[in-house]
């Protein structure tokens, strides 16, 4: 029997459906609260950022969860990070012998390669966040280099990654509406790939700028120092570490 998932979650489970973000969606519109899980065995319009697509075969997570984001707007962003390091800290608890990095804005790393994506969306009066954690398949890798959880020898079933990754999400949830950013910022920091060392970054615009990745600032923007010694602040785009 599956266990059931911590307070403040409900699961919606699903075989298939086009993206679990829209059917999340949906169900707000229906009057589904914060805490709302949906999750679908397949997708058949899985979405990644800007647009691409997301590869969602049967054997992969695909889920996403409605969220409070609290009374300040401007603070939203913030939950990318909380979503990251709860993500990053429930498949460290699942496969202890790997290491596990988070990377601007909303993937997780494992040996370099791209494990997990997050896409954060409006669900009024909620957030949504979409997760999606390559388990059985690794989909061709284009943008970046993936990796899947049996590939470094885990066992998982989705159920187990989806219960795992709720059960930090709500201890991170809650620290993150007590005690603000800086704990959040701290832990993603602390295993944050490429930090100090040569980035590219591609902003929304098409525009490419390259520098040292000097961290977070207090609000969640990407720092980036160019040689010239100009900083830069980031808030949306791709980023790319030499390989
Ligand atoms: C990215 O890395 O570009 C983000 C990928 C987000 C994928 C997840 S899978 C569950 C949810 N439903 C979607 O359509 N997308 C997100």
């Amino acid at each position: 029997m599956m266990r059931s998932l911590p307070d403040p979650f409900r699961l919606i489970a699903l075989e298939q459906v086009d993206s679990t973000n829209d059917e999340a969606k949906r169900a707000a519109l229906e009057g589904a609260r914060h805490g709302t899980v949906v999750w679908a065995k397949t997708q058949t319009a899985g979405r990644g950022r800007r647009g691409r697509e997301w590869v969602s075969p049967e054997g992969n997570l695909h889920f996403s969860v409605l969220l409070d984001s609290g009374e300040d707007i401007a603070k939203t962003p913030q939950l990318a990070f909380v979503a990251a390091i709860s993500v990053r800290d429930a498949l460290a608890a699942l496969v202890p012998a790997a290491v596990f990095q988070v990377k601007w804005p909303n993937d997780i790393l494992c040996q370099g390669r791209k494990i997990v994506g997050m896409l954060l969306e409006q669900a009024p009066p909620w957030i949504v966040l979409g997760i999606g954690v390559d388990i059985a398949h690794a989909p061709d890798p284009s943008l970046y280099p993936t990796i899947c959880l049996r590939q470094i020898g885990s066992g998982a079933e989705p159920f187990d990654v989806l219960a795992g990754i709720c059960d930090h999400l709500a201890i991170w949830y809650a620290k993150w509406r007590q005690d603000g950013f800086a704990p959040v910022r701290q832990a993603w920091l602390a295993d944050a790939a490429g930090l100090n060392g040569p980035m590219t970054a591609r902003l929304a615009d098409g525009t490419t700028l390259e520098g040292r990745f000097a961290g977070l600032d207090a609000e969640g923007a990407l720092l980036l120092d160019k040689s010239d010694g100009e900083r830069r602040r980031i808030l949306a785009g791709d980023i790319f570490f030499p390989r």
